[in-house]
């Protein structure tokens, strides 16, 4: 039966089944060493020319050929360990060797870290540019990374719920990815930006605590930190406050850090907590909504988590003349309590200073990154329909848009907030990586094509007719 390599540890003088790849072939006078590699790590295996059948088929093994082998665990003559890798003191004597399959010569080199490697010839390879360490490293750590964050919300109570990925669009700011919706000639479904109303949904309908690790859409253009998919975790509580949202989020990410990265360090306020900051010393000081505050920014492992707080509500959009959200318009003016004079409160301060109008709402910030974004919302529903027109929509307009959200809060919709941390941005500083896609296992590139598949690309006449999509070729 197959064993990892990593279990040949303390199989000394047992005799072992490994499968894996070549890593690499050595020739020591009539010696032939290979180091095999699977997904627990690289031993090393040796040929002797007097087993005579199996040395020459050894003889034609290349990089990266499959194989399975059988053989003893025996100790490496002194001197020869590698202590670099954890089987070094030990080498297998092969007694029977099986070609599984060949391959031909990488187009890329995988055992660097790869980044001097052209990016274009990185992602139309991903599949063996995923097979360096470094890559292998960063999404098996992603994956903790998740599980940890799942661990600690579900200890809390918090319960994760899909919700729909083809659907109505929710604003965040960005452009939607639309889906023509076959049985519904000329209407078409939106890919999220984020599940921001469903999650708001599940609050009337009585969950109180949810979460979700959630992929999320946005047609935007592309940068080191910007992908047109990301993953989110997306969370929303009843019954909560700003206050506590943010202990949630702060214990969470301090426990992370110290559980899965020991070695980073967390640059904390003299009582050991995430220092807050508001929006308006931000600009001030830093002349920017997420400053980077660590103490030495040559230092890899330092982590400066910071949350930024006291957003204004609204800010004005010169080129379609109107004031539009800071974050989003389900969130809730700052000078609002559960009160019912709110709305004409809000439309005296709104017609004297719009842009005095702060908001409930919170980013997270670490190292100059926006890790993530919250805010209490509004549940009265005609404060929300009154910020819904402050932003210059019509009506019949907001009607159509958000009508189910507005009916929703007619049947008892309990008070609620949440956060929306990014994963990406997240393990690509805690992995120091330069840019989020070196921590996702198929990232797009600038201009949001998959270089691997081709995506994005034509589809066939017959497609474009069921979906009653003529292409005019126009721009
Ligand atoms: P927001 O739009 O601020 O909030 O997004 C939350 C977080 O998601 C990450 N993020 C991205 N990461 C990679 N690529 C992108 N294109 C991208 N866009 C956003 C960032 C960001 O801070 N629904 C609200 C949250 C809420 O109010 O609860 C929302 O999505 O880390």
């Amino acid at each position: 039966m197959r064993i990892l390599i990593k279990e040949i540890i303390n199989k000394e003088n047992q005799e072992v089944e490994l499968k894996g790849w070549v890593d690499a072939r050595r020739d020591h006078g009539k010696l032939i060493f290979i180091d095999l590699r699977d997904r627990s790590g690289i031993c090393q295996l040796v040929f002797l020319p007097k087993e005579k059948e199996i040395y020459e088929l050894a003889n034609k093994l290349r990089s990266e050929w499959v194989v399975k082998i059988i053989g003893v665990v025996g100790q490496r003559p002194k001197g020869m360990e590698n202590p670099a890798i954890e089987t070094g003191n030990l080498e297998i004597q092969v007694e029977n060797l099986e070609i599984i399959n060949q391959s031909e010569t990488l187009p890329i080199g995988i055992d660097t870290d790869g980044y001097e490697i052209g990016e274009d010839v990185r992602m139309k390879y991903r599949y063996l540019d995923l097979r360096r360490k470094r890559l292998q490293k960063n999404l098996r750590n992603r994956v903790k990374v998740i599980k940890f964050i799942r661990d600690f919300l579900a200890e809390k109570d918090f319960i994760e719920i899909e919700t729909p990925i083809i659907n109505k669009s929710t604003p965040e700011g960005a452009r939607d990815y639309l889906v023509p919706a076959r049985l519904h000639s000329g209407k078409f479904y939106a890919l999220p930006q984020s599940p921001q109303q469903f999650k708001q949904l599940l609050m009337v309908a009585g969950f109180e605590k949810y979460f979700q690790i959630v992929r999320c859409f946005r047609d935007e253009d592309t940068r080191g930190d910007r992908q047109p998919e990301f993953t989110q975790l997306d969370l929303e509580m009843s019954f909560t406050d700003q206050e506590e949202i943010l202990n949630l989020t702060e214990e969470l990410y301090l426990n992370l850090v110290r559980a899965l990265y020991p070695d980073k360090k967390i640059k904390l306020t003299e009582e050991g907590r995430i220092p807050r900051m508001s929006y308006k010393e931000a600009m001030e000081k830093y002349n920017t909504d997420k400053p980077d505050i660590r103490s030495d920014r040559n230092n890899p492992d330092e982590l400066a988590f910071l949350f930024i707080v006291d957003f204004p509500m609204f800010e004005w959009k010169e080129a379609e003349k109107r004031w539009d959200a800071v974050h989003h318009p389900f969130t809730m003016p700052k000078f609002v309590m559960p009160k019912t004079e709110s709305v004409e409160e809000f439309w005296n301060l709104f017609k004297k200073d719009p842009a005095s109008i702060l908001a409930h709402q919170y980013d997270f910030v670490l190292n100059g990154y926006e890790i993530g974004g919250g805010s209490i919302r509004t549940h009265n529903p005609e404060l929300l329909m009154a910020v819904f027109e402050a932003m210059g929509n019509k009506p019949e307009a907001i009607k159509e848009q958000f009508g189910h959200l507005l009916e929703a809060f007619k049947y008892g919709v309990p008070p609620h907030g949440g956060i929306a941390p990014g994963i990406d941005r997240l393990v690509m500083l805690l992995e120091n990586e330069p840019n989020i896609r070196e921590v996702i296992a198929f990232p797009k590139t600038g201009d949001g094509r998959d270089l691997m598949t081709g995506a994005p690309s034509e589809v066939s006449e017959a497609q474009l007719k069921e979906l009653h999509i003529k292409i005019t070729g126009e721009k």
